[in-house]
């Protein structure tokens, strides 16, 4: 089966994990650090925390934005269940604005229109790795006092109005998970550039625990001490991970203009194919793009992607709207929420896009498409 995603390991990449294995640190040592610099880099020098995973450095987001019992978060239900589910593991209330029709992203407007005294962060989605509308998110969260989060796990490399991904929120979160465009295995990154989210960001990531003297409360204790002022949790990502990570972070720009290729392929080979639409992209960004979701009209998503499967290509949907996840239908939601995200996720269909995929490759995959669709 061709997958709709897939890591790109190389012997460099190998090379790298297998250094750090013969080394003296497996967990918190050096590569961590140089993992979290290389990947600031790409943030346009906005300081980065490795944690471990996509979920974790929601979580921490949260964490380090205050997010707690009694306080809002305004966010997109047309993400995975984690952008919503760490907010409302923190004690929140999830608030779901619907979606832009055509990108998929959370749109400001509808965002605006949940905002009350209690909303204490609006979490941004970069759907398939095209930039939210940060300046208009910016405007909302600012009205409303709250902290903006860029769940930019599909997003890393892309850029906004010639800005980078993690200079475009308070606090932005990526996923290293395989099928994204740089992977750790499991692994994910916190960014922020006010010292205070960073600190509190950091703090969350290992156990809550104090170590300078200087913020203690028992500081006299000895010199093995460290104390816990609010609770955290071990989020450490490990050296092992971290090389990985340096080291697939020294080919994203290739990803990234691979993924490019492919996804303009595409573009042209299916421009026009009956009940399909395409992918949209605002003119003032540059994606690294994550997925290449496509829309199946005439009541035909279902169909096309049992076929499509069964002719050997592993499409995949993204996503159930979040709210429709029993968790959340047992805590109230009701379907209709969001009309739009609903209407998006009734006919998307991500299909095959990673690095390694030949043109042969994606020839089969809009030869199959055109078959079930023409
Ligand atoms: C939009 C979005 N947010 C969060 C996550 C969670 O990331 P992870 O799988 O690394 O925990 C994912 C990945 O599945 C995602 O696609």
């Amino acid at each position: 089966m061709l997958p709709y995603g897939r890591q790109s390991v190389d012997e460099s990449d190998i090379r790298a994990v297998a250094e750090v294995l013969r080394g003296d640190w497996l967990t918190t040592g050096p590569a961590v650090t140089r993992f979290e610099s290389e990947l600031a880099r790409w943030t346009g020098g906005v300081p980065c925390l490795a944690v471990t995973s996509g979920t974790a450095a929601l979580h921490v987001a949260y964490a380090a934005a205050g997010v707690g019992a009694g306080d809002e978060v305004i966010t997109s239900p047309l993400t995975f269940v984690a952008t919503a589910a760490t907010a409302a593991l923190r004690g929140a209330r999830v608030r779901f604005a619907d979606v832009q029709p055509d990108t998929g992203n959370l749109d400001p407007d509808a965002a605006s229109a949940l905002v009350t005294g209690r909303t204490r962060a609006i979490t941004a989605v970069d759907y398939a790795g095209h930039p939210a509308d940060y300046d208009e998110l910016r405007e909302v969260a600012s009205a409303a006092g709250a902290v903006l989060i860029g769940d930019a796990a599909h997003s890393i490399g892309s850029a906004y109005k010639d800005r980078p991904v993690g200079s475009l929120a308070d606090l932005t979160t990526f996923s290293f998970f395989p099928t994204k465009t740089v992977t750790t295995a499991e692994g994910g990154a916190v960014v922020a550039a006010a010292p205070g989210l960073l600190a509190a960001a950091s703090r969350f990531r290992n156990h809550g625990l104090v170590r300078d003297p200087a913020e203690q409360r028992d500081p006299g204790e000895g010199g093995w001490h460290q104390e816990v002022h609010a609770f955290g949790l071990n989020y450490r990502l490990p050296d092992v991970l971290c090389a990985l990570g340096t080291s697939q972070l020294g080919r994203l720009a290739a990803f990234r203009a691979r993924r490019a290729e492919l996804f303009d392929r595409y573009d042209r080979l299916l421009a026009g194919l009956p009940g399909l639409t395409l992918p949209a992209r605002r003119p003032y960004v540059s994606p690294s793009w994550h997925l290449y979701p496509v829309r199946i009209g005439g009541g035909r998503r279902r169909e096309t992607y049992e076929r499509m499967r069964a002719a050997g290509i592993g499409v995949q949907v993204n996503y159930l709207p979040a709210y429709w996840h029993p968790v959340f239908a047992d805590l109230g939601y009701r379907r209709g929420l969001c009309p739009a995200a609903e209407a998006y996720y009734a006919e998307e269909l991500s299909l095959p896009l990673f690095p390694a995929l030949t043109d042969a490759d994606q020839d089969r995959v809009v030869e199959a498409l055109a078959d079930i669709l023409s």
